[in-house]
Parts: structure tokens; C-alpha cells; sequence
């Protein structure tokens, strides 16, 4: 996508503007030809600036496309950036290929340029790669944006997007297409793209290095597991050095505890944590902030099996801390408890993990809000300030609850992987805090039911959604 500055020279198929009610009610601030139509449309009741709201309107040349922004006080920068993916979209997918979009009587939003950007970058994308592209197919045929506001931020937006949009593309692929192994490719590639150091565990390496929870989970399948360590380091003194933990389970069954037929639908998506470090990782390779970042993908495939790991089995963590497992489904937690051990011996100043880890985080919040764990107000406070920024919604659940704690020990080992079903997202979250090295600030954000989507809303195209990568690289460009 090309975003430019509206000038002349160029001729456009499409018109995007985006109003807000009030806007409707007050059309001085758009040129005369403008101003007319909207008049015309607006005095015929055909639009009143309803959020959401969509009029396509066939012109002599091109085509007029409005969308409304809802009321004024409700307004936001999230609210256009979703406005703007709508209408471009809309543009796109009805042969529109050159669009000019008029913004600037908002101009007071700031960051409008960067989330034009962002716009621009998110609404072309659909997972549509294994469909026959016979002769009804349509492709998205937007390719270049004209706007009446354009600062040098909207780049910096593009990159955000192209980040998100990098991830989905992995995490929208299917389990008999990617595996472990084929995730540390994908690793390995950006790496060598960008010049980011890449590390990447085998089975063999995982087991020499006691990584007994990952491989668990990974023992029942043909696909064995990889742990993937990508580290970006800033010229000069870092700022501060960050840790960001993945779960990437490429297929999850739920093992021999396996999931009845409904529940394993979509599980493909169960890799999109590590997915969103792949995405961050290029997002920052290509922003470069003066932070230390280190990316770990930890990657299994959960498979029932002969080689299966079983419930009632005792497996020793990579921290020494021996696990009962009462339930092979609970993987999420086993996999990412070895990342986290490994990413707290180097010492960073932050951690935050990603994964599609709970049910129970889907049935507290739904699936559009995800779940935020921190054991630092501080960390978590900036946490919630980018998801705001963002517009990806999270929602703080507590870590303090002593007794879900208390029902984590075991009566053979230290800790039971799964308990009660009331408050398993908060069992989750405590159960992966026991992996964390004290004296680290850890932020955990359960993506379960987000990642994953049946229809499109916002700025997400049906399926994976990548919910999360912009909010942390919006957190990692500020540390
Ligand atoms: N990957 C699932 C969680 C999930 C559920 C993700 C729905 C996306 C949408 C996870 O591994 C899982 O199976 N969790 C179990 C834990 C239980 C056995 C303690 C769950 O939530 O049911
Ligand atoms: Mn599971
Ligand atoms: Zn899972």
C-alpha cells in the first residue's frame, strides 16, 4: 500500500470521509463540491453520521464512500482507525484501486497520521492463500491512499500494521502446514532479514538443557519441539533489556485429555502468542527503539499418541520445580513455565508472555477484551495505556488470590499443572508466576478467544487476528 499526501496529479476511483454526527450538522469545514454533496446526502436522511454506519454512493466519476464516527464525545483515535479500515476495506473489495481520504477536520485527534498508517496497512489483509483463484475471484485491489493529513508518523503506523498483519499470516496457517520446526524456519528467515541473532533449541538441545515441561508436551507428537530465541539489541546502551514469551502450540488436541469434537476447532490458533513475537520482532527490527528485545517462541505440538506425556505423570521443569499432571490439555502453561525460566536467567528488567492459554479467560471476558496478569502496578499501568492507544482492549484480572493459590500443590510434587474450573484463568496465570525469577517485572496476557475471530469487526479480517503485537510494540517503543 502506498500512502501519500493528497495533492494533484493523480486521479482517484474513490472518496473516503469519515464524519463524525456533529460533522453532519456542520459542513463548513469541507470544500464547496464536497460540501454539496454531503448536504444533499445528508438532508435526504440517507446518513447521519451513526457509528458504523456505511453509504456507498456512485458518483460520475468514482464513487463517495462515508462512514460514520458515531457522536463526538465518544470519538477517538481508535474509533477512526477502525472507521478508516471499514471504508478502505469497503473501497478495496469493490474495485476501488486509488483512494483519496479527507481527515483533516480531525485534525485535533493527535496521531491521526500514525494511525492512518496503521489503517492503511491492516485493511487489505484476508487469509485467502489455499483459495483456487478462478474467475469470480476479486482480489483486494486498493494500492495507493491520497489523505489530507499525512505527517512522517504515518510510516511508523505502516510498520505497526505490517507487523500484525506478519503474524496472522503464520498464525492463520493450518497445523499440517506448520510445525515447531517449520515456526524456527520462519524465525531463522526474519533473522537473517534483519540481522537479528537467532537460537534455535532441538529436541536434543531441549533435553540437554532439562527443558522437561516443553518436551512433555511435545512427546505424543511426530513434529518434535523447538524452543526460538531471536534477540534484537539497539545501538548503543539499551535503554532497558525486555523479554517477550510466546506459546506457540502449533496444533492443540488437548493430548490424551482430548478435546471433544467442537473444542478443537480453531486450535491451529494456539501458536498465535509466538506468532506475535515473530510479528513484534519484525516490527522492531524495522522501528528500531533503543530497547534490548528478546523474542521466545515456545513451540510443541500437543498430539495424542503411544509417546504421549500421560496424566498422573511427574515431569521436572527446566527451574528444577517437578510438575503433577492432571490434565494434558493444561499444556499451554507447562510449555511457556521452561520459556520462562529461560528468559528469567537473562536478567531482564520485563517480561510479558502472550498465549492463547484458557477457556476460562474467554468465558470471564468474551472474545473481544483479553486478559492482563501483572505483578507491577507500574508495568501493568503502561500495559493498559498502549492497549488503550491501540484500541485492543484488555482487561486486569487479579494475582493475589491465596486461595486458588493453595489448590496449586500437589501431594506428590510441587505443583499440579490444571485445577478447579472457577477461576482457571487466575490458576493459569499463578501456576506461570511460578517460573518467573523473583524481582522481575512480568506482565502475562491471556489472548485465548481474541486471537480468533468467525467474521470480520474492527480492524481484523476473519480468523486470526494477531490481538496484541501493536499494543506491545507500542509498549516497547516507549521503554
Ligand atoms: N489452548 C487452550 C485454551 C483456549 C481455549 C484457547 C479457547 C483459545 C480458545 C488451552 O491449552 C486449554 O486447553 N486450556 C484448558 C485448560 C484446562 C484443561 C485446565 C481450558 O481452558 O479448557
Ligand atoms: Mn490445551
Ligand atoms: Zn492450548
Amino acid at each position: 500500500m502506498q500512502i501519500r499526501p493528497l495533492g494533484s496529479g493523480h486521479s482517484a476511483d474513490s472518496l473516503l470521509v469519515l464524519l463524525r454526527e456533529e460533522d453532519c450538522k456542520n459542513l463548513t469545514p469541507f470544500d464547496g463540491e464536497l460540501a454539496g454533496i454531503l448536504s444533499v446526502l445528508i438532508s435526504r436522511r440517507d446518513f447521519t453520521g451513526k457509528k458504523d454506519s456505511l453509504l456507498r454512493v456512485p458518483m460520475v466519476e468514482g464513487c463517495l464512500y462515508v462512514v460514520g464516527l458515531g457522536k463526538t464525545e465518544k470519538c477517538s483515535l481508535s474509533v477512526i482507525r477502525e472507521a478508516l479500515v471499514q471504508g478502505l476495506r469497503k473501497i478495496g473489495t469493490s474495485r476501488g484501486k486509488i483512494a483519496d481520504v479527507i481527515v483533516s477536520h480531525l485534525a485535533e485527534y493527535d496521531g491521526l497520521s500514525f494511525v492512518l498508517g496503521e489503517a492503511g496497512g491492516l485493511c487489505g489483509y484476508s487469509f485467502d492463500s489455499y483459495k483456487t483463484k478462478g474467475k469470480d475471484y476479486e482480489p483486494f485491489s486498493l494500492t495507493e491512499i491520497y489523505s489530507d493529513v499525512y505527517g512522517d508518523e504515518v510510516s511508523a503506523g505502516m510498520k505497526f500494521a505490517d507487523a500484525q498483519v506478519f503474524s496472522r499470516e503464520t498464525a492463520n496457517e493450518p497445523g499440517c502446514s506448520v510445525c515447531p520446526a517449520t515456526m524456527a524456519e520462519k524465525a531463522q528467515a526474519l533473522a537473517e532479514e534483519y540481522g537479528l541473532a537467532c537460537d534455535i533449541w532441538d529436541e536434543k538441545r531441549l533435553s540437554a538443557e532439562r527443558m522437561g515441561a516443553l518436551l512433555a508436551v511435545g512427546s505424543g507428537s511426530k513434529n518434535p519441539p523447538r524452543l526460538i530465541h531471536l534477540t534484537y539489541k539497539p545501538e548503543g546502551t539499551p535503554s532497558k533489556k525486555v523479554a517477550i514469551v510466546g506459546k506457540g502450540i502449533t496444533f492443540d488436541s488437548g493430548g490424551l485429555n482430548i478435546k471433544p469434537d467442537n473444542f478443537m476447532l480453531t486450535m491451529k490458533g494456539d501458536k498465535t502468542g509466538a506468532c506475535n513475537v515473530l510479528g513484534i520482532m519484525k516490527g522492531i527490527a524495522e522501528l528500531k527503539p533503543g530497547v534490548e528485545v528478546h523474542g521466545f517462541m515456545t513451540c510443541a505440538e500437543n498430539m495424542p499418541s503411544g509417546s504421549a506425556f500421560r496424566p498422573d505423570d511427574i515431569i521436572t521443569a527446566r527451574n528444577g520445580k517437578t510438575i503433577e499432571i492432571n490434565n494434558t490439555d493444561a499444556e499451554g502453561r507447562l510449555v511457556l513455565a521452561d520459556a520462562l525460566s529461560v528468559a528469567s536467567e537473562l536478567e531482564p528488567d520485563v517480561i510479558i508472555d502472550m498465549a492463547t492459554l484458557t477457556g476460562a479467560c474467554v468465558v470471564a471476558l468474551g472474545k473481544y477484551r483479553a486478559g492482563l496478569f501483572a505483578n507491577d502496578d507500574g508495568l501493568a499501568g503502561k500495559i493498559l495505556a498502549s492497549s488503550s492507544r491501540e484500541g485492543e482492549p484488555l482487561w486486569r484480572m487479579p494475582l493475589d488470590d491465596e486461595h486458588i493459590a493453595e489448590s496449586m500443590k500437589s501431594p506428590f510434587a510441587d505443583l499440579v499443572n490444571s485445577g478447579n474450573r472457577y477461576g482457571g484463568a487466575i490458576y493459569a496465570a499463578l501456576f506461570l508466576k511460578e517460573f518467573v525469577a523473583d524481582g522481575i517485572k512480568w506482565a502475562h496476557l491471556d489472548i485465548a478467544g481474541v486471537d480468533f475471530c468467525d467474521k470480520e469487526y474492527g480492524v481484523y479480517a476473519k480468523g486470526a487476528t494477531s490481538f496484541g503485537v501493536r499494543t506491545c510494540l507500542d509498549y516497547l517503543m516507549k521503554c
